[in-house]
């Protein structure tokens, strides 16, 4: 069994697919056995709560420093045994020894199609508002490996989705959400549970 830990900020409906996923079968061979938020408020942490999985709030707000912040975080994932971490909504940014120590299995759900709309400062609606202020057509997300910089890791799977007349930065984010980010997150997982992903010359592949 992949045992996954789940890193939240926010609403946690990309955490509601994977927990939905795993109860109907979509996801095979995983225990989501740790939801972890930065945020004490976060819709996501019911979510977890109402499903019963380990819950928990770190917030860079309850440490001294950055450091002591990054040492909590990467200590609860080392106790839970985490084989996969999912950034799923997380908004902060992962300590470099976190990544080291969880390279090729830290991935992270983005609401674009990289490498557009995508790098530092791009995250949840501004990702939307850029791109209907640029007037593209297709839009869509992808989910990748996490490495040291912002949203350049290896990508596993992308998702496009229409960009409609009349389409409002929370309208097309709804539907980036429903069309692709509830279906490639929990998918991605499973290929990972069940060994269906090679790596060949930094590109990821399904075996
Ligand atoms: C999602 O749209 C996710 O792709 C985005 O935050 C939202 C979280 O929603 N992530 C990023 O922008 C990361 N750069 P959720 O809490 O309802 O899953």
């Amino acid at each position: 069994m992949l045992r996954v830990v789940v890193l939240v900020s926010g609403g946690g409906t990309n955490l509601q697919a994977i927990i939905d996923a795993v109860d109907n079968g979509e996801i095979t061979n995983t225990e989501i056995v740790g939801v972890i938020s930065n945020n004490k408020n976060a819709y996501a942490l019911e979510r977890a709560k109402a499903k019963g999985i380990p819950n928990q709030c770190i917030s860079p707000k309850d440490y001294e420093t950055r450091a002591e912040f990054n040492d909590a975080l990467l200590h609860a994932v080392d106790e839970m045994k985490a084989d996969l971490l999912v950034l799923a909504g997380f908004l902060v940014v992962i300590p470099e020894k976190m990544i080291e120590q969880y390279r090729n299995r830290i991935i992270n759900i983005h609401p674009s199609l990289i490498p557009s709309f995508c790098g530092t400062g791009f995250y949840g609606l501004k990702v939307h508002e850029a791109a209907l202020e640029k007037g593209v057509k297709v839009v869509g997300a992808t989910v990748h490996f996490v490495d040291e910089g912002t949203d350049t890791g290896a990508i596993i799977l992308q998702k496009a989705v229409a960009v409609e007349k009349g389409d409002t930065p929370e309208l097309l984010q709804r539907r980036v959400m429903e069309q692709a980010e509830w279906k490639i997150l929990p998918k991605a997982i499973d290929l990972i549970a069940n060994d269906k992903l090679e790596m060949i010359d930094g590109k990821v592949w399904i075996k």
